[in-house]
């Protein structure tokens, strides 16, 4: 026997490359026959969700390589120290801690060795004191009216969450009017706007770092149409600041803000006073009932066994598709109306933290890391693109988002009864014998049959994975997301990246300073590319 002179990983590694090159065309269907345990195996219950990942392209033995590199990766070991609250954001020397966020009450997390759970416990309490103030009508505007409607206004993850969160449980909340605003276009705040009386409406400003130049915008933009129409006393009733910058927020004008600390990424920050919008219109039961939802995932991933850990093999059938069998896209469809912004909120949330191309050391990957994510809710995506899905030369992915009773009490079978169809047909496909003979079993003649077959031909092979949950609820949708930034987290860890900082986004902002500079002075600036230059020229 030879030993390997590699490290552990790298070994690991191997052996992923070594199971991908031997079982990536294996059929997953025939998967079944091969393993009677399969479904068993690959199927886990946690926090309210059930999750079937028996249709995604691992053998049994490429499964258990898998689990040989989380293991390798020392999942287990970084998991404890994201718990403890350590540096585990190396470039911004942070820790991540939105797990203390949702904890019960009274527990004891510390962020780099500081108590922070009081401090937690005391910002919820304020919000939900100030929430049923709001709600019941003692809190009141400039000119004692309750308010009646809230307008939101954030971006990145100052916005999707919360909203995500909105349009999920916004059942819950027939009494108040929430309404997003996010894009720097005035158009977005304009729509927003429309039929509110500023009166009766309270605008909440939500930026981490309250720099942000959409939100300041569109805050001084609603500052305005509050102060056209409101005595100057009281003004400032309406005007709430929700920040790790708090001393900012003053700066800007918000007399009374909502703080949350840096250890709170803004992709992660949806457990915080972020989301104080939804805490007001759906109020603080329901913004608990998200929390404990939450708060039970993280028990299950903290202590589950990697391999009955639901956000552990989700994180391991993405590396798989991406690094194994070279699949860089990945489509998610919730078949939920209630469920519809959640492709956008995984977006920010997947690769806005694992679009990174060096490890922690800073030494360059050699290996894919995030994929695309896109997707839609079911049906609507199966009639736009899973054209592509079914029947194109790449293979996406899918995951299938499944809600058994969506609407009510009814159990909506139309809606879920689809999403089995399309992971059953991706899995299954259909061969050109096939087709041909249904062509011929319609009443097609030979020629015809032999000329469209291939076109109705479906490879099938493709993999899914199906989460179901009984209805939408505060805790379902809790442990939906906190799933998603577990499974985040994880891959992060065995591609060995920084999943908890963002400087992709710095160059951008940078350059869009210098262009309106070059627009306050009529023209583009010698240091243009040509390209821009023209473009400038053309626009301004
Ligand atoms: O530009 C990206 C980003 O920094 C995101 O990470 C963040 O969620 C968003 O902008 C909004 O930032 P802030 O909450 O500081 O306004």
């Amino acid at each position: 026997m030879t030993l390997s002179t590699q490290t552990p990983i790298a070994d690991a590694w191997s052996a992923f490359d070594a199971a991908a090159a031997r079982d990536g065309q294996a059929r997953i269907v025939d998967q079944f026959a091969a393993d009677p345990g399969r479904l068993a195996r690959m199927t886990v219950e946690a926090a309210g969700l059930y999750l079937d990942l028996s249709k995604q392209s691992w053998t049994r033995e490429a499964f258990g390589t898998c689990l040989d590199l989380a293991r390798a990766a020392d999942v287990e070991g970084r998991r404890s120290a994201l718990f403890a609250g350590e540096a585990i954001n190396g470039t911004e020397g942070r820790a991540v801690l939105h797990p203390a966020l949702r904890a019960a009450r009274g527990s004891n997390f510390h962020a780099l060795g500081e108590a922070v759970s009081s401090e937690v416990d005391a910002v919820r309490a304020d919000m939900a004191a100030y929430a049923e103030a709001v709600r019941a009508g003692t809190e009141t505007g400039a000119t004692g009216k309750a308010f009646t409607a809230i307008v939101h206004i954030g971006i990145g993850g100052s916005d999707l969450g919360p909203r995500v969160v909105w349009d999920a449980l916004r059942p819950l909340a027939p009494a108040i009017d929430l309404r997003f605003v996010a894009n720097i276009d005035p158009r977005d705040m304009a729509e927003a706007l429309t039929g509110l009386d500023p009166e009766t409406t309270l605008v909440i400003v939500v930026s981490k770092t309250f720099t942000t130049q959409e939100t300041l915008a569109n805050a001084e933009a609603a500052r305005a149409w509050l102060a056209s129409a409101l005595p100057e006393d009281g003004q400032d009733r309406h005007f709430i600041g929700v920040t790790a910058a708090p001393d900012r927020a003053k700066a800007f004008g918000c007399a009374r803000t909502f703080a949350f600390r840096d250890w709170v990424g803004g992709r992660y920050s949806l457990w915080s006073a972020v989301s104080l919008s939804c805490v007001i219109a759906l109020g603080p039961d329901v913004f608990d009932g998200l929390l404990a939802g939450a708060a039970a995932m993280d028990d299950h991933f903290a202590e589950a066994p990697l391999d009955r850990n639901a956000p552990v093999l989700m994180a391991l059938a993405q590396i798989w598709n991406v690094d194994g069998l070279g699949r860089p896209a990945r489509t998610v469809a919730p078949y939920a109306h209630a469920l519809r912004r959640l492709p956008a909120f995984l977006q920010q949330l997947e690769m806005e933290s694992n679009g990174k191309r060096v490890h922690r050391d800073g030494s360059p990957v050699t290996r894919q890391t995030c994929p695309v994510v896109f997707g839609e809710p079911g049906t609507n995506g199966q009639h736009a693109f899973f054209q592509q899905i079914h029947q194109g030369p790449q293979v996406v992915p899918a995951e299938f988002v499944i809600v058994r009773a969506t609407h009510e009490d009814a159990p909506e079978s139309p809606l879920w009864s689809n999403a089995l169809a399309q992971g059953q047909a991706l899995m299954l496909g259909k061969t050109t014998e096939q087709a041909h003979a249904e062509l011929i079993a319609s009443g097609a003649d030979t020629a015809e049959a032999d000329r469209l077959a291939s076109h109705k031909t479906f490879p099938g092979n493709r993999p899914s994975t199906a989460i179901v949950m009984e209805r939408v609820t505060p805790e379902t949708v809790g442990a939906l997301l906190a799933l998603y930034e577990h499974k985040t987290f994880v891959e992060g860890v065995i591609w060995d990246i920084n999943s908890f900082d963002q400087w992709g986004v710095e160059l951008g902002k940078v350059l869009a300073k210098a262009i309106l500079k070059d627009v306050a002075a009529g023209g583009p600036s010698d240091a243009l590319d040509p390209s821009t230059a023209g473009l400038l020229s053309r626009l301004i």
